[in-house]
């Protein structure tokens, strides 16, 4: 399959889901708090997701059951809201998907609850810096490769190691389209970037080893083999002619 080229008519659609979807995550903010359940925030998500005319996109995807995911501690994606209760020290992720007039948009952060350790502050940054790493390797006639090469080289230069079995991908008039963004590749592999491709980055980052284990009951929840912690930021990001443009950051804040 070939990536797509979006259509400005698409890119304008898939900018303002994507923007939905950074300002669903900023709401949170104030949810994501101790004594909440995983649950509680992802039912505050639904609803300000829809009262924006908008559709989770999770929801009743390959029959996942959630508006979000959210993925606590040693859960490295794909976490179910349930009635995890959220205390201090925890560090969470949420992943939001929007469906806007049929657009999509794809973002998620960390959240810190209360006062988190240094060792758990370490990751979160790196997760984050990773991001930008990534970012920074789009630009028209870039290879694909050189966003996971220049990640794994920095995790694994603080002693972390980057997921492998979950990827970034293509995004917008589907969930998940060509092509897939690998968090680990090979320097100048891949499909060579072009103004108007849009694809999310999102480097899931292990304090331990870099192995998921899925949840054998539910099926989706993926934690870390080691139980450490383990952390993820994603952006929906456009090709321009001039480099790239972040399409959910909304509040420059990562
Ligand atoms: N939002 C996730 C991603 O970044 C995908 C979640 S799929 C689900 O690709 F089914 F687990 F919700
Ligand atoms: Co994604
Ligand atoms: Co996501």
């Amino acid at each position: 399959m070939a990536i797509k080229i979006k259509t400005p008519e698409q890119i304008e659609g898939i900018r303002e889901s994507s923007k939905l979807a950074g300002t669903t995550l900023k709401y949170l903010e104030q949810f994501v708090i101790a004594g909440n359940t995983t649950k509680f925030i992802d039912t505050k998500a639904e609803e300000f997701v829809r009262d924006h005319g908008a559709i989770p996109a999770t929801k009743g995807y390959n029959s996942y059951p959630a508006a979000t995911c959210i993925s606590p501690n040693d859960v490295i994606c794909h976490g179910i809201p349930n009635n995890y209760e959220i205390k201090d020290g925890d560090i969470v992720n949420v992943d939001v998907t929007t469906i806007l007039k049929g657009y999509y948009g794809d973002t998620c952060r960390m959240y810190s609850v209360g006062t988190i350790s240094e060792y758990a502050q370490k990751l979160v940054d790196a997760a984050k810096e990773c991001l930008q790493i990534g970012l920074g390797q789009c630009f028209t006639g870039n290879q694909f490769g050189n966003i996971g090469f220049e990640i794994n080289k920095y995790a694994t230069s603080l002693g972390y190691s980057v997921v492998y079995e979950f990827c970034g991908h293509g995004v917008g008039i589907k969930f998940h389209e060509d092509p897939q963004v690998d968090h680990i590749a090979p320097k100048n592999s891949g499909p060579v970037m072009k103004p108007g491709m849009i694809f999310t980055i999102e480097p899931m980052i292990n304090a331990g080893k870099a192995r998921a284990k899925v949840d054998k009951k539910d099926k989706w929840t993926a934690r870390t083999i080691d139980g450490k912690l383990s952390a993820q930021y994603e952006h929906t990001i456009l090709i321009t002619d001039e480099g790239y443009e972040a399409l959910t950051n909304v509040y420059n804040e990562y």
